[in-house]
């Protein structure tokens, strides 16, 4: 297998469902599962279509709640695909005898393959090989190629091929008491003699969509003239083709599908424009070679090149494919954010966290204009925030914990623990530093591109809301002389409430108060970076008064943070009472203990009473802040905070971590990287297999796209330590020899540059062409000017050098 391909043996049907969710098929406008053309949601297959921002709500009677979720909508079954030999029965892999089955992802050109050979009830055998993408430079087309050789028998074969609308929501076990019929008024019909389509109404978001499908038959290179028959059952529409095949003779089916919603933009009606967009695509052969022109046009910019083990390149490939398969160009107009399991499958409902945090910079340093589009879907729900803030008797603006697709917050109130068949009360939309997060990625957006159009129009007003917001989430504690935070919920979520109490919450979280402190500074240096005239305007618009200034400045001085006696940062006030946790039994008697908050409830205990953290929180702050800019936060704050303190902060964390989310793993390695590599490059690897990997974990429901970016950023912005801040590129590199050499493309102020990391050297090549002001190229001490076509070579140990390349020949002299 080499790097480029993800390749299973034989059918286990166990593992079918992770098999599903990692061969997924996408374009960033939708994306469909690896779940075999024949089957139906059965228990071990599960095809699902999911449609960027296509959400819909329902309301459920649950443990006596009456329960409003709103939910990423599984799409009708494009896939829908079977055969029968003369009068025999449909095909289904239970039908028959599996002489060999295997199934290939090709990670580089986004198509998926499968082969099976099989004998049936007549002792027939017969060869099938299917073929099928999701096209990524038209976003509503798909093609599913099926060819079938009889290797001993001649005779009749009838394919039915079409759409299948009998699909429900119900991927996720723990979901199941909920329900899941989004779709209703589904309507079917024959468009052409080749062409069927279906179409239905999401319930209550009236979201239409649309799926066509145009069925030809070739045998061996000859089109065939099959005899049709529609077939119309209720919420389903086919054709049956009838061919007569000789042993040997290879007949083909193509399916070219159309998907169109009425969240399209220019588009008249989702049913008009998939009649037209099937009338008019190309055959598979044509669409299969413009869609692997579209995926080498993105890996020009994405791709990351390691010359370490193929199963670490393998896993750097596939997780970058998953992203651009969650979010292309193609999502850049639909208004939507980075769903926290990709479009993958149902876990979390398609909802939108924080998650955004880890993925933003990869793309970022590619394609920023995307990055711009995804914080504009945050952008527009901002009167939301507005609105939830006041209801809750604040200012500013309260982002949801969990966003869908007006803004609401979607967390749910109460959740299903599997381990005890119990429904719990649920806390963790508490999770206010959603709104950090959010203002981090604004500024983060704009340090690396300099967009200062977007920080006038939109940014800036993000920013100065949600500070709003935590300085009135803020109080003042006269007796500390200190602001102080309570009733909030940190990113480890065991932690919801103090043992034994009724209110919701835990006080004066680290991770929260500090970086509310750094959120009030970068709100002055945003306004302090707005051209006067929109500055004006802004404070006018937002009536914002000095006083609010005062208080924020006040606040970067004089925000509680708790530490225990050594120095370590405590999680929030109190975690340094709570019970140690007898790690070794619950290891010993556990197989896993990743979900130790199941495990203890379960149990009849409480997380909130151990100081069990799920993932990352206090160590949140090392991984988003440089060691500088937290001790700057901390040293105006009154608190000193020594380099020395950082191990002894991440020790103690680490021996009380569960890894309970994927995102642990990336923030561990990110916090070891300097001081014990070894350990970090172990993290790493947990963080870059995770879904890969995992056959007991939940990647069925849907992969973790922010572990599975968040491991593969590890390389360029921990590793190879590039930065992009104060108008430089920066390296300071942190390379694991034992990855080898990294080779990547980013893009710095619109120049493409070519980054070469190996060993404790950098070469940084731009891309010759048009003749642009030249970008600064910064590794510790050594800063050079770099002008098109030019390269610079830095050792961490020795200056630079710089060399001029040969400028690329004129295009017409080629
Ligand atoms: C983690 C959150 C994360 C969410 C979605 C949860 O398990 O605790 O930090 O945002 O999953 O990925």
């Amino acid at each position: 297998m080499t790097a480029w391909e993800l390749s299973f043996e034989g059918f286990d049907p166990d593992d079918e469902g992770r098999r599903e969710a990692l061969c997924v098929v996408g374009n960033g406008y939708f994306a469909t599962r690896g779940a075999a053309p024949e089957s139906v949601a059965d228990g071990v297959h599960y095809p699902g279509t999911y449609v960027a921002g296509c959400y819909n709500r329902l309301t459920s009677r649950v443990a006596d709640h009456d329960i409003e979720d709103e939910s990423l909508v599984n799409m009708p079954n494009w896939l829908l695909l079977t055969f029968r030999i003369d009068d025999g029965p449909w095909f289904t892999l239970d039908s028959v005898e599996l002489l060999s089955a295997d199934q290939e992802l090709d990670i580089e050109r986004g198509i998926l393959l499968r082969r099976l050979r099989f004998r049936d009830a007549q002792r027939r055998t017969t060869r099938l090989v299917q073929r099928r993408f999701v096209h990524l430079g038209s976003p509503h087309l798909a093609g599913l190629e099926t060819t079938l050789v009889p290797e001993d028998w001649s005779g009749r074969i009838t394919f039915r091929s079409g759409i299948d609308g009998r699909v429900t929501n119900t991927g996720v076990a723990r979901y199941r008491a909920l329900d899941g019929r989004h779709l209703v008024e589904q309507g079917t019909r024959e468009i052409t003699p080749t062409t069927v389509l279906l179409h239905a109404r999401t319930s209550q978001s009236g979201i239409v969509v649309a799926e066509a499908c145009r069925s030809e038959i070739w045998l061996d290179t000859a089109k065939a003239q099959p005899r049709r028959t529609l077939v119309r059952e209720e919420n389903l529409v086919a054709h049956d083709l009838e061919v007569t095949v000789r042993q040997g003779q290879r007949v083909r089916l193509e399916k070219i599908v159309a998907l169109h919603t009425s969240r399209d933009l220019a588009s008249t009606e989702p049913i008009a424009e998939a009649e037209a967009s099937t009338r008019e695509a190309a055959g598979f052969e044509d669409l299969l070679a413009t869609h692997a022109l579209a995926w080498t046009q993105v890996w020009a910019r994405y791709r990351c090149g390691l010359s370490t083990d193929v199963r670490a390149r393998r896993a750097v490939n596939l997780n970058l494919l998953h992203l651009l398969q969650t979010v292309s160009t193609h999502t850049a107009d639909l208004d939507v954010g980075i769903p926290a399991r990709g479009l993958h499958g149902e876990a979390y409902r398609g909802h939108i966290f924080w998650d955004e945090l880890f993925v933003l910079p990869t793309i970022t340093l590619r394609t920023p204009h995307l990055t711009r589009s995804l914080l504009l879907y945050r952008y527009r729900r901002l009167p939301q925030a507005r609105a939830a803030a006041r209801r809750e008797g604040f200012a500013g603006a309260m982002y949801p914990w969990q966003s869908g697709s007006n803004g609401r917050e979607e967390s749910q109130r109460i959740h299903l623990n599997p381990e005890s068949g119990r429904w719990l009360p649920d806390n963790t939309h508490l999770q206010r530093h959603i709104g950090i997060a959010i203002a981090y990625n604004v500024w983060h957006y704009y340090q690396a591109t300099g967009d200062e159009e977007f920080l006038g129009s939109y940014g800036a007003e993000m920013i100065l809301e949600i500070t709003r917001f935590f300085a009135s989430l803020a109080t003042y504690d006269h007796g500390r002389d200190r602001y102080v935070i309570h009733g909030v919920v940190g990113p480890d979520e065991y932690h919801t409430a103090y043992p034994d109490t009724d209110r919701a919450g835990i006080d004066n979280h680290a991770y929260t108060n500090i970086m509310t402190a750094w959120l009030c500074r970068v709100a002055a240096d945003a306004v302090r970076s707005l051209p006067a005239d929109r500055r004006s305007e802004l404070i006018e618009q937002l009536r914002l008064d000095h006083r609010e200034f005062d208080r924020w400045r006040r606040m970067t001085r004089k925000l509680f943070v708790p530490f225990h006696d050594d120095g370590v940062i405590s999680q929030y006030e109190g975690y340094n009472h709570l019970a140690e946790l007898d790690w070794d039994d619950y290891r010993r008697r556990y197989p896993d203990i990743r979900r130790l908050d199941r495990i203890l409830e379960a149990e009849g205990r409480d997380p909130n009473e151990f100081q069990a953290s799920k993932q990352a929180d206090v160590l949140m702050l090392f991984y988003l802040l440089s060691a500088e800019e937290l001790r700057a936060v901390l040293h105006d704050l009154g608190y000193e905070f020594s380099g020395e303190q950082i191990p002894k902060n991440i020790d103690y964390y680490l021996h009380r971590t569960s890894h309970g989310s994927t995102l642990s793993a990336v923030v561990h390695a990110w916090v070891l990287a300097r001081g014990h590599r070894a350990r970090a490059v172990e993290f790493f690897d947990r963080a870059l297999v995770a879904d890969l990997d995992s056959r007991d974990g939940t990647t069925r429901e849907g992969i973790h796209l922010a572990g599975m970016v968040g491991g593969v950023d590890l390389l360029q912005r921990c590793f190879a330590g590039i930065e992009v801040r104060g108008g430089a590129l920066r390296f300071d590199p942190h390379w694991p020899t034992e990855l080898g050499v990294l080779e990547l493309s980013i893009r710095y102020h619109a120049q493409p540059v070519l980054v070469r990391v190996s060993g404790r050297t950098v070469t940084v090549r731009t891309a010759p062409g048009p003749q642009r002001p030249p970008i600064r190229c910064v590794c510790g001490s050594q800063s050079v000017l770099l002008g098109p076509g030019e390269t610079a070579h830095f050792a961490t140990d020795r200056p630079a050098e710089q060399q001029q390349t040969p400028p690329a020949a004129p295009a017409d002299e080629l």
